[in-house]
């Protein structure tokens, strides 16, 4: 695993853009594995900056986010397409259906879901997957629970999850309490991983996922498996790491 520790949130959004642009270039037809969250909003900013200026161009790209709230259609603005749309879909050379987020209104969540990781397959798997964290160490909406849940499902939001996110919705009680997430296997069967975290609260994760058991109740330990895994994070994330 490589490690990249950066003085501030800036340098850290750089070092994971510039990592992806890195992708791009080497590989313009790259299926990209996407989170959302404030973590990757610095990155996204840099990379619709980059593509303007024709640094990179997402013409050839496809790409599969990590999970979408249930009861949430497209156009709710609340909604993690909308999130896309806004922070990068919107402002890149975006090939129009080569982005896909799960629908969280689909008829059959779990229809959705199997068709999410039949999907995946058969684009030939995630190259490069960009990773937020939670404060408990969820990966996409993978909660801490007993077991992991290998293929896309749906999944219910510990509270601490639904608390953390009620900063981008009206009230508390206007969170979901459910998603759809690609499981770890889609995750996990991805070429690349690359995890971004900022800020002393995420300290505590960073420390139990990558120093920690591996185990289901903390859900990012499983990328001590991976065999290529890069962590970019801000000097107070990785404060519990001894890095
Ligand atoms: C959400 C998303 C995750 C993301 C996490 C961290 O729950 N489902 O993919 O990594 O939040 O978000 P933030 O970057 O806002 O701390």
């Amino acid at each position: 695993m490589k490690i990249y520790c950066t003085e501030d949130y800036d340098s850290m959004s750089f070092k994971a853009a510039s990592l992806i642009a890195a992708q791009i270039l080497l590989k313009p037809d790259s299926v990209l594995g996407l989170a959302t969250g404030s973590t990757v909003l610095g990155i996204y900013h840099l990379i619709s900056q980059w593509c303007a200026d024709g640094v990179v161009s997402f013409a050839e790209i496809h790409s599969f986010n990590l999970d979408e709230y249930i009861g949430l259609a497209p156009g709710d603005p609340q909604s993690y397409h909308a999130y896309m749309r806004a922070n990068l879909f919107d402002n890149i050379d975006a090939e129009p259906g080569n982005f896909y987020l799960p629908d969280g209104c689909a008829d059959s969540a779990e229809e959705e879901c199997r068709k999410y990781d039949e999907l995946i397959t058969s684009l030939g798997g995630i190259d490069l997957l960009l990773l937020g964290i939670g404060r408990n160490a969820h990966i996409g909406f993978n909660e801490p629970a007993d077991a992991f849940s290998v293929p896309t499902h749906v999944t219910a939001l510990a509270e601490e999850t639904r608390r953390a996110n009620a900063r981008n919705f009206p009230s508390p009680e206007a969170v979901p309490r459910e998603a759809i997430t690609m499981g770890i296997g889609s995750i996990f069967s991805a070429k690349k991983i690359l995890l971004v975290a900022n800020g002393k609260d995420k300290a505590e994760a960073i420390r139990k996922a990558f120093t920690g058991s591996v185990t289901p109740q903390v859900p990012a330990s499983i990328l001590q498996l991976h065999p290529n895994v890069t962590l970019v994070g801000e000097m107070a994330a990785l404060s519990e790491l001894g890095v």
